[in-house]
């Protein structure tokens, strides 16, 4: 371990742009197929891993909703989320915001309050045994109607009080926010708050739509928002979060190299960016690996790296009081760590 790398470690830190979904490990994934008696294309880890070879988005959530099929019980959605708290643990993330896919369950035959029970029975231990505290974001899913859309969004009214915000997710080409316009506005009139992705593979048009027709309070990835020097300006003045995820854009190919990863140039244009790792069992890294391989890959200092773990929180939707407790242990980590 470099001594930056042991410096990444102990920054305290928040995320804000992990699927649950996408935390589902091979080892898990069997295991669960194994208790529900699912049928699975794969017999170990090792071929799972091999089929982890994606040239875009799409081949990606491909297998991401074949393996939530072995997700049946509240025990599986329990025991999905604790190893991720966890594993996360590890890289001192001391708050996380948590996105999960109720259609992709749903439509299954299971029901969200069997979804949403076993989640919040880990988020619960969490906070209890580790003091990490969380959210959750209702995604909905783009490719998906707007009336299922609603359909999803009145399902999730008994848990009203569970589910801190919306988002949107999966297939983002001939998707675009436009698409979901009416839906956040409900959304955004019940109170939930209100994300999206954009410009992960899409156009810095739908990176517009997301704020301007959506009403976004944070940004999952926007990427592409830098195409268009007009909206960057607009979205710095805003003081809009980016959730950037470094090693998911590696491995859908969004970037060729990690080395020419924008978030250097987000940092630089004065964009208030953080780093997350999207699905971190698909694409390679939790989300301490995803801050030490953007660090090497860009040459951050520690300066770049506290902005980053001071984002997170600045971007989160912790409350008032949280925020400033998690603000002054990244201060007091800073005046301590050598
Ligand atoms: N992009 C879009 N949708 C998703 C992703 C992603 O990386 N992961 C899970 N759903
Ligand atoms: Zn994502």
């Amino acid at each position: 371990m470099t001594a930056l790398d042991g410096f990444i470690a102990g920054l305290p830190k928040a995320e804000l742009h992990m699927h649950l979904e996408g935390s589902l490990e091979p080892a898990l994934m069997l295991a669960l197929a194994k208790r529900n008696g699912v049928e699975l294309p794969y017999a170990t880890v090792e071929a799972a891993e091999a089929a982890y070879d994606f040239d875009e988005l799409q081949d990606f959530l491909d297998l991401y909703y074949r393996g939530t099929s072995v997700l049946r019980t509240a025990e599986d959605f329990h025991d999905l989320t604790w190893a991720y708290l966890e594993r996360v643990r590890r890289d001192n993330a001391i708050h996380v915001e948590l996105f999960f896919d109720p259609q992709a369950h749903t439509a299954r035959g299971v029901a969200f309050v069997t979804v949403i029970g076993g989640i919040e029975s880990a988020l619960l231990a969490a906070r209890r045994q580790c003091g990490i505290t969380s959210r959750l974001i209702l995604c909905f899913l783009r490719h998906l109607s707007e009336a299922e859309g609603f359909a999803t969004l009145e399902a999730a009214l008994p848990f009203r009080d569970r589910i801190a915000g919306v988002g949107l997710d999966s297939s983002e080409r001939g998707h675009p926010p436009s698409k979901f316009a009416r839906l956040f506005r409900k959304a955004g009139e019940l109170g939930f708050l209100r994300v999206a992705h954009a410009g992960e593979e899409g156009p810095p048009d739908y990176v517009r739509e997301a704020v301007d027709l959506l009403g976004i309070d944070r940004l999952d990835h926007g990427n592409r928002a830098l195409e268009d020097p007009a909206l960057v300006e607009r979205l710095r003045k805003m003081q809009m979060t980016f959730t950037v995820c470094p090693l998911s854009n590696l491995r859908l190919k969004g970037v060729a190299r990690l080395e020419d990863h924008p978030l250097r140039r987000m940092l630089e244009a004065g964009l208030r960016v953080t780093v997350n790792s999207d699905d971190p069992a698909y694409f390679g890294g939790y989300l301490g690996e995803n801050y030490r391989a953007i660090a090497r890959a860009l040459g951050l200092d520690r300066a770049a790296l506290a902005t980053l773990a001071r984002n997170s929180f600045l971007g989160s939707f912790m409350t008032p009081e949280e925020r400033s407790a998690a603000l002054g242990r990244l201060d007091a980590y800073l005046a301590t760590a050598g």
